[in-house]
């Protein structure tokens, strides 16, 4: 039967005849894995390496009494498992059944044992902490499952947000490259200027969506080779405001910041930008990513000018320090792109 072929049985009693009883009833039963100890000194060490499934325990012992046995089994229990004791005991004071109990025991047989008792009792407790340990297995298979069922959502939903980014810049850029760009540098940025880590990366995450709202924008228009007309302008920095609808009422961190980002990227530190923001009441993710996108925009080709070399791109950033971006960051910008091992990851792809 499967219950005596899993069930370990610890039997601590000082009296080896006692012992022996036990032993002969519960092999009779069909149970094989059986340990035992006349000192009650080996009890903890025996426990810690057996890890029985139930304890018959005897309560007047020399050296260490079952309740002293019990106190240190205790520590070695995890909390929420059901290990059961069973007092062996001639006293049937109450005093000393509430005391056992209030210590773990789970149930009492009294000397001198009735051999039917004995098996009953043994045979429930068992039962119960094989079921007890099914359900926590049940419900340790459910938990894993959900944790990995919600790793595959975020997976999808951050997989899905990269593609809308992808689908904003693909009349722009088709290879994506300058989404990908404008997230690891801004996260490079956000940690530069000691964001913490979680933020750094919602802004890795976020940033690559700053130009969502170009999707609403009109081929002729955003593709248009020549200088724009004001009026043409004035539909360009549309996209600002269109991205952030399409990312707006989320209650995710990422969208909310994503939403930011698109309705700020564009303003500008001395107040000169798309809505006029100024200084520190441009969010700062907005900051980091107009410095950002505007150092990618320069040292890649776009359809109205050649890109800039790299020399020039740096110059012009720190032209713009504390007229287009925040002095701070422009600090952190040359830092990083004067130290190679940075500058290195920084400046990826940079023509
Ligand atoms: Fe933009």
């Amino acid at each position: 039967m499967r219950l005596q072929q899993h069930a370990k049985i610890l039997i601590i009693d000082d009296e080896p005849a006692n012992i022996l009883l036990l032993q002969r009833l519960l092999q009779q039963d069909g149970f094989a894995a059986l340990e035992s100890a006349t000192d009650p000194r080996q009890a903890l060490p025996l426990f810690t390496e057996f890890h029985p499934d139930l304890v018959l325990l005897d309560l007047h012992m020399p050296h260490l009494d079952g309740f002293a046995v019990m106190k240190q089994f205790k520590s070695r229990i995890p909390d929420g498992d059901y290990l059961p004791i069973i007092v062996l005991t001639a006293d049937v004071a109450t005093e000393a059944k509430q005391q056992a109990l209030a210590m773990g025991a789970m149930d009492f047989l009294t000397k001198p044992l009735d051999h039917a008792e004995v098996r009953l009792r043994i045979r429930n407790l068992l039962q119960t902490r094989f079921l007890y340990k099914e359900v926590q297995n049940q419900k340790e298979v459910l938990e894993d499952k959900v944790r990995e069922r919600t790793a595959d959502l975020e997976q999808a939903q951050l997989e899905a947000l990269e593609r809308l980014a992808l689908a904003a810049e693909f009349r722009d850029d088709e290879t994506g490259q300058h989404t990908q760009r404008v997230g690891v540098r801004s996260a490079m940025l956000a940690k530069a200027v000691s964001l913490p880590p979680d933020q750094v990366e919602l802004i890795r995450r976020a940033a690559p969506l700053h130009d969502v709202g170009k999707i609403g924008i009109p081929d002729a228009i955003l593709r248009k080779p020549g200088k724009l007309t004001p009026e043409e302008f004035e539909v360009i920095k549309t996209h600002t405001a269109i991205g952030a609808q399409i990312l707006s009422g989320s209650r995710s961190p990422l969208l909310q910041m994503a939403e930011e980002i698109a309705l700020t990227h564009h303003e500008r530190w001395d107040g000169t930008g798309y809505a006029g923001l100024a200084g520190a009441t441009i969010p700062l993710p907005g900051r980091i990513v107009a410095l950002a996108d505007v150092f990618d925009a320069l040292t890649n080709d776009r359809i109205y000018r050649k890109a800039l070399p790299l020399e020039e791109a740096l110059i012009e950033i720190e032209r713009q320090r504390g007229r287009h971006f925040e002095p701070e960051l422009v600090d952190a910008f040359l830092q990083i792109t004067r130290a190679p091992e940075r500058a290195e990851t920084f400046l990826k792809r940079v023509v």
